[in-house]
């Protein structure tokens, strides 16, 4: 990995206000402004939408779908994984097991976000094929829903309003923790972006969009909250893990690799950061 340069040194506001006008003039697709801090009339307006539509919960379908997934016996093996997954509090165990991940796996001898573990599981114990997973990671519109996607949307339902607690005991999930932070501020790509140049700040905006500081606990907690999440655009049920590939897209850096160990890392750094906090359970996302 080349040089990680920290925020302050490397991007002072002057230099990022002049980087992203550079921008918005060569790629229309990006356009960033200072917003001031208060919530303005759109985004108060999107919060109520959104809570008016959390009550009505479209995520609840695939709560359902997924927990339906996890207590059947299926794959070539025929095991379920309500029988033998362990999320890291011991097979089939649920409850609180998605605010406790990223977190080291023995058995893999690897750390895995909630997501990769549920592919490891659905691979290892119940014998299907990486390859056909990963062929299509991401719900799309007009598709069926990756089964993953259900089962990590029930699995998160069940650590609705517990508190985040990613452990940072192993050393894998101490260093995992110390590549999520340098990725977030690792600079290349066409633009010279790092997730810290749209994420760095409090109150940047494109378009829209409020953008969380990361490196903040009410920007991590952001970060994690209301995911998995109800698209709205597209009306699809997407994971953190899409969320982390469309962001290196907004970077215009290369699509990661499915279930990776950087993906991980990323957000072993970015949920720890809200450690403490109370998580909420499958949300809506514009
Ligand atoms: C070019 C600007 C840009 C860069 C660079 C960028 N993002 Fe984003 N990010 C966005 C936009 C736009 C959204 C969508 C905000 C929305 O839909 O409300 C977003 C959303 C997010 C969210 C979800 C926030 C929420 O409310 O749920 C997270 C987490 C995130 N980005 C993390 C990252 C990380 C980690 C990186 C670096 C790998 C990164 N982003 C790089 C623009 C960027």
């Amino acid at each position: 990995m080349k040089k990680v340069r920290t925020l302050p040194q490397a991007v002072g506001s002057g230099a990022l206000v002049a980087l992203l006008a550079a921008v918005a003039l060569s790629a229309p697709p990006v356009l960033a402004d200072e917003a001031p801090v208060e919530k303005d009339a759109a985004t108060l307006e999107f919060e109520r939408f959104r809570a008016e539509m959390e009550e009505f919960g479209p995520s609840g379908l695939w709560e359902d779908k997924g927990e339906q997934l996890w207590k059947t016996a299926r794959g070539p093996k025929n095991v379920a994984l309500a029988d033998k997954c362990d999320l890291g509090l011991g097979p089939g165990v649920v409850s609180g097991a998605y605010v406790q991940m990223p977190r080291y796996f023995p058995d893999a001898d690897k750390v895995m976000d909630a997501e990769r573990r549920i592919v490891w599981c659905m691979v290892n114990l119940q014998g299907f094929k990486e390859e056909e997973i990963t062929k299509k990671p991401f719900a799309k519109e007009g598709q069926d829903t990756p089964e993953q996607t259900s089962l990590v949307t029930y699995v998160a339902g069940q650590s609705r309003d517990l508190k985040i607690a990613v452990p940072q005991k192993h050393p894998k999930e101490i260093a995992a923790y110390k590549i999520g932070k340098e990725i977030t501020g690792y600079r290349a790509g066409p633009y010279d972006f790092s997730c810290l140049s749209c994420h760095g700040e409090v109150g940047k905006r494109i378009r829209m969009q409020n953008l969380p500081n990361i490196a903040t606990p009410e920007g991590a907690l952001q970060s994690f909250q209301g995911w998995p999440g109800y698209r709205m655009t597209g009306g699809v049920m997407l994971t953190q893990q899409w969320r982390m590939n469309d962001c290196f897209r907004q970077q215009r850096f290369p699509q990661p690799k499915y279930i990776s160990d950087s993906i991980t890392a990323l957000l072993t750094y970015l949920t720890a950061n809200a450690n403490g906090q109370v998580y909420k359970g499958p949300g809506i996302k514009r």
